[in-house]
């Protein structure tokens, strides 16, 4: 069965029990302000998990979404991880519950794919004291009603069978949504690739026998701002299913490479390197890491992201540059036709749901290879630096990236083969000496995903909001936002006006937010028509870009602004606001950062 009947069956399955199939989301996404790519299902879906009704009108919606988890880049390499995925989706919108989803997802498994159910084995949430959630009773006595025997359901705690955007409840920032789920795992029995097989092995066990193939939460708990969870006026089900993992189990070997979806990029790697994939593990690696990452780079650069130093490009920039790495270890170019040749076979691959990749193919191509010669630009005068040091070590490493953008993987690499090794913990203890990671929030959704949603960084963007307004009452009307950065550590606002701010003026600023922190004001958020919103005299920007339905936070009666969010409940959460510099970026844009003091 190929991946793409998979998809179609999945689609056709759910829309046969009364779900609407929905268009996804772009991988890129242009107007949240908390992640840079779409990295869920239910991600585009949480205003109607929250309980505002679906354009669709249904309350039971299921699609295919592209996804892009950047967590665990670093292990990609091994038979199961990739960045970009395909996550199947199903919804219920306050409507089923468990005693439908569970039975449909194993009758889909079973009858639809064909699957074997004595190799299923699920999870389910153990309870957690802490939160007063309990022991998942209900979905234990499902799964047996189906014939899962009692030694093939585990219980796992808030680690393994809790979901949410941010992980376990203890670290979901105030408003987010979450609820304990079950997870379906299947068992392959020969272990194709990774023969290792503990003796404790358990489905959450890492040793290559189980594979994740599907996670059906049941979204029903938002985290309060005093840590509590407030059950959601409705039970959403939020279930998610990997096509890449499903299309795996059906073939019955865990290595996801051998797939459809991937397996002819890797012949088209075996033809240029002469190497074949398997013949020894260094090259499974690289062959897996460089069609993991550029089928990746190819998806967002669909959304029209070039490389760059900046959000979405930096990633596709990091991605591009890491397969160009692999593919010299392969010794081979990336001249020619590669990338064309390359585009042209994941076209194929995805010409049902993407057809626009074959006309986007020579546009992309271009930039790539544009990206490659750059790349090996900045290889040679790296390697020239490296030349003139006798010892690499974790501070080369970091000024080698700072000034010439070369990767510490590559002088890592160059530094191996004349014998020295750079530990990583080092050349990171050297990245956080000199705050790069807070200064480049990119790179911070790099390694870490929604590094982005802490709670600090919750708070700072809720003081934008109050600085924005402050600053139009302090200066004028005039001021407009003109762009705004958040790191966990401090908040950076850029805006239009003319002249420097005078020392009383800026004190006269951050007095203003001061006060409105003081008075405990609450955050609100409704959703509203953007005209309707416009009319109310919500701050807006980029105002062409909104869709029809926009989210409105407001502060108290200060502050009033169209918004992504996420925000705090309430502006006694922010401590103390203080204003650290106030400089110019351009012609008629000031720029002022600000940090939060003894917050909540
Ligand atoms: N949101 C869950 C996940 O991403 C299930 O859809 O795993």
């Amino acid at each position: 069965m190929t991946s793409s009947e998979i998809r179609r069956k999945y689609l056709e399955f759910f829309k046969a029990r009364g779900h609407e199939i929905i268009p996804s989301a772009p991988l890129v996404l242009a107007e949240d302000p908390t992640t840079l790519f779409t990295s869920s299902g239910m991600q585009p879906l949480i205003p109607y998990l929250l309980g505002e009704p679906h354009p669709s009108g249904s309350k039971r919606l299921v699609d295919s979404q592209p996804s892009l988890r950047l967590g665990d880049v670093e292990e990609v390499g091994d038979n199961r991880h990739t960045t970009f995925f395909e996550m199947l989706g199903n919804w219920s919108l306050g409507d089923y519950f468990k005693v439908e989803q569970l039975p449909w997802f194993l009758e889909f498994l079973t009858k639809e794919l064909g699957l074997d159910k004595a190799r299923l084995w699920v999870s389910v949430f153990e309870g957690d004291k802490s939160t007063g959630v309990p022991r998942d009773e209900e979905s234990l006595a499902v799964w047996q009603k189906l014939g899962i025997s009692k030694e093939r359901i585990f219980f796992y705690d808030v680690k393994k069978n809790w979901w949410s955007r941010s992980g376990e409840p203890s670290l979901m920032p105030t408003g987010e949504i979450g609820g304990p789920d079950s997870e379906v795992f299947y068992e392959f029995t020969e272990v194709h690739h990774d023969p290792k097989f503990g003796q404790e092995c358990h489905p959450n066990c890492d040793c290559g026998r189980f594979l994740e193939i599907g996670n059906s939460v049941f979204i029903q708990y938002q985290k309060q701002a005093d840590g509590s969870l407030k059950e959601l006026p409705q039970k959403n089900v939020d279930f998610g299913g990997g096509l890449e993992r499903l299309s795996a189990a059906i073939s019955n070997d865990p290595d996801i490479f051998l797939i459809d979806l991937f397996w002819p990029l890797i012949k088209s790697l075996e033809k240029l390197s002469g190497k074949s994939y398997g013949q020894d593990p260094e090259t499974t690696r690289a062959m897996r890491i460089i069609a993991d990452h550029l089928r990746a780079a190819i998806m967002i650069a669909r959304d029209s992201i070039l490389p760059s130093n900046k959000a979405q490009g930096y990633v596709l920039r990091r991605l591009l540059r890491r397969a160009f790495l692999f593919t010299k270890k392969l010794n081979f170019e990336t001249g020619g036709d590669y990338f064309p040749g390359f585009i042209s076979i994941l076209a194929d691959s995805y010409d049902d749901i993407f057809p626009d990749l074959k006309e986007k193919k020579v546009q992309i191509a271009d930039a790539f290879q544009e990206e490659a010669d750059r790349f090996d630009k900045v290889l040679k005068s790296g390697i020239k630096e490296i030349d003139k040091t006798s010892r690499i070590d974790a501070q080369t490493a970091f000024y080698l990236l700072e000034s010439f953008g070369l990767p510490f993987e590559i002088t890592e690499e160059i530094a191996r083969e004349r014998g020295q090794v750079i530990k990583k913990e080092d050349f990171q203890k050297e990245i956080e000496k000199h705050q790069v990671l807070s200064r480049q929030g990119a790179e911070n959704l790099f390694r870490g995903g929604l590094a982005d949603q802490s709670y600090e960084v919750t708070k700072l963007h809720t003081a934008t909001h109050l600085l924005h307004e402050a600053l139009r009452r302090v200066l004028g009307s005039h001021v407009r936002q003109e762009g705004s950065n958040i790191t966990a550590e401090r908040l950076r606002f850029d805006f239009r006006q003319p002249t420097k701010l005078t020392a009383e003026e800026l004190k006269k600023t951050a007095d203003l937010v001061n006060e409105q922190i003081a008075k405990q004001l609450e955050v609100t958020e409704t959703v509203q028509d953007l005209s309707q919103a416009l009319a109310s005299g919500a701050r807006a920007f980029f105002r062409e870009k909104y869709p029809e339905k926009v989210k409105v936070y407001s502060i108290g009666d200060f502050s009033r602004e169209i918004c992504g969010g996420p925000h705090v409940a309430s502006t006694k959460e922010l401590g103390r606001f203080r204003i650290i510099k106030e400089e110019a970026v351009a012609q008629g844009i000031r720029r002022i950062k600000a940090i939060l003091e003894n917050g909540g």
